[in-house]
């Protein structure tokens, strides 16, 4: 089987949530919220490595969440950068060499879909590059001044998720093609990609795939958790 990598990028302080520490460790189900994503890569029978980024400030901490997740599969826990561009690139210069394609994860998203993993991939041996995509209820509007100035056309709009999959050639020289355009402040690895000139291709994301970002996010996730933890029963 060819070598496939899961990153996860907790290299944040995560400001938005203003908690005393970053989001990633907060607990979620009673255990902390980066766990949530330790635990479906180690059992995906897809991935066979983790890399782990974080924070200086935060290694010791990480280091026994990562011994209390009984985790197997972490090769590797490296510190971030200030950037979560620079996180990814410092993540993928730490995937072993032998590594062919890679998924990349924000820590802020417990609840990773096996299924999704699996079209991600499938899709990014096919494409190169692949992200999870989904719709988008609201408006969504331009705005100067105080003012609308413009309405931007729903229907060809969606929400980009992570975890994105990447042969990782693709995406490694994605970062390099960004530093010489001083592209420094993507927010995700596809952005990285359509900014450098290539393609992505969309797999269906999953509402339940929220991004932890504020205090209500994580009330929502403790909701999805419970209705998981019935319907798994
Ligand atoms: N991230 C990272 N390195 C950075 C910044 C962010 O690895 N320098 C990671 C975060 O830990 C998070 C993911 O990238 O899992 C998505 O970023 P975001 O949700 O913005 O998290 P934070 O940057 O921590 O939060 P905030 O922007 O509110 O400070
Ligand atoms: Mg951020």
């Amino acid at each position: 089987m060819e070598k496939t990598t899961a990153l996860i990028l907790a290299g944040g302080t995560g400001c938005r949530m203003g908690s005393t520490v970053p989001k990633q460790f907060l607990r979620l189900g009673g255990i902390p919220v980066v766990s949530h994503s330790i635990k479906a890569f180690e059992i995906s029978d897809e991935i066979s490595d983790i890399v782990v980024v974080c924070h200086a400030d935060y290694i010791a901490r990480m280091e026994s969440v990562i011994k209390e997740t009984q985790a197997k599969k972490v090769r590797k826990l490296v510190v971030g950068g200030e950037t979560r561009q620079k996180s990814s690139f410092i993540g993928l210069k730490n995937c072993s060499r032998d590594t062919k394609y890679v998924l990349i994860h924000d820590s802020a998203r417990p609840f990773v879909c096996m299924s999704m993993v699996g079209s991600l991939l499938k899709a990014a041996k096919l494409a190169g590059s692949a992200g999870p995509v989904t719709d988008i209820s609201d408006t969504v509007v331009e705005t100067r001044g105080g003012f609308i100035s413009g309405i931007l056309e729903r229907d060809t709009l969606g929400r980009m998720q992570t975890p994105q999959a990447f042969r990782y050639r693709v995406i490694v020289e994605a970062h390099e093609k960004a530093l010489v355009f001083g592209l420094t402040s993507a927010s995700d690895d596809c952005g990285l990609v359509i900014k450098t000139g290539g393609k992505v291709s969309i797999v269906r994301g999953n509402e339940e795939n929220l991004k932890i970002t504020s205090a209500a996010d994580m009330e929502l996730a403790e909701l999805i958790f419970l209705r998981k933890m019935r319907t798994s029963a």
